[in-house]
């Protein structure tokens, strides 16, 4: 579980009984029985625990996706959702170029070369690639995806992009290119993905896209592991029908210690750091607590979540 930042806790003790922990879930139902407010990470929330905090005024993510929450249930009840927009974005732009990074020049490989290596065997022969002139394919540009649009873009790349909207902005700014799923995967060096996982988002990146893409080229998800259908991208990195994979999410967090793709020697795994820096951390725990006290006041939250704009409930 993240640490709450003293000076949020401290905010919110002024205002309500703070019950801080990782419960186990019948422990968590009991403990919701009177709360008026749920500060969240990943657990699921469902009808069930909306018929028994019959108090429950918002729940106040830690965080930006929501695939865990029931929103139509939540909206039913009467309860905010509110997540945490905006100020993870350049935390989790900066992991997905350092992926690029990485990938590019092996830098895994490069580590453990020079402890055990270099000594007795002399210099590395393997070569990386140059990010600059390369095409990156941004798969959902909204916030995140304008970052990392950003970034690459002062690296030299050249930048395609699908979205169900066109972005503008990264076009004058960047000189994305609008260009439809499969074009993107098949001209792109390096495709990453940054979109909520929803019906239409859930395997998106299947055996049929992953066939599209260049042998050379890497693949980078700080999304959500469910958009990508993960036992074909094993067989796809495997098999070395792509180069490699740099992944912060999968379809089973933790990853199990019998998963496959912990074998794999291209791809390079993160625990689903994305947001964990010191100030985004700060930040998303803020922008949680901020739009409690907002609810506990009586006023309309700041971030509800896209499915309650402009929704307003009334106290219970
Ligand atoms: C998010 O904000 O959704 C991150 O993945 C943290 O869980």
């Amino acid at each position: 579980m993240k640490v709450l930042p003293p000076d949020v806790v401290s905010l919110l003790s002024d205002v309500a009984e703070l019950r801080l922990g990782l419960l186990p879930d019948e422990k968590f139902s009991n403990e919701v029985v009177d709360a008026e407010a749920i500060f969240l990470e990943s657990r699921e929330i469902d009808e069930n625990i909306l018929k028994i905090a019959k108090k429950l005024r918002i729940i106040a993510l830690d965080g930006v996706g929501y695939d865990h929450v029931d929103v139509e249930a939540c909206t039913r009840h009467g309860v905010y959702v509110t997540n945490t927009p905006g100020v993870l974005s350049d935390a989790v732009a900066d992991l997905t170029v350092a992926f690029m990074l990485c990938l590019s020049r092996d830098l895994v490989e490069a580590d453990r070369y020079s402890r055990v290596k270099w000594a007795s065997e002399g210099e590395l022969q393997k070569l990386g690639f140059d990010l600059e002139g390369k095409v990156c394919g941004i798969i959902g540009l909204g916030r995140i995806g304008f970052e990392v649009a950003k970034r690459v873009h002062a690296f030299g790349m050249r930048i395609l992009y699908y979205d169900m909207f066109r972005n503008k902005q990264a076009e004058s700014q960047f000189g994305a290119t609008f260009a439809e799923l499969d074009r993107l995967l098949k001209e792109s060096d390096y495709v990453t993905l940054h979109v909520f996982l929803g019906e239409k988002t859930r395997g998106m990146i299947g055996r049929r896209e992953l066939s599209l893409m260049k042998n050379t080229a890497y693949i980078v998800n700080t999304s959500r592991g469910a958009v990508i259908d993960q036992s074909a991208l094993v067989e796809f990195l495997r098999t070395n029908r792509i180069a490699g994979a740099g992944l912060d999410v999968f379809e089973k967090e933790p990853i199990p210690s019998d998963d496959p793709i912990l074998k794999l020697d291209n791809v390079i795994l993160a625990p689903h750091i994305g947001s964990a820096t010191v100030e985004t951390r700060h930040a998303m725990a803020l922008t949680a607590a901020n739009d409690i006290l907002a609810v506990l006041k009586g006023e309309v939250p700041s971030n509800p979540v896209l499915e309650q704009k402009d929704k307003v409930f009334l106290k219970k």
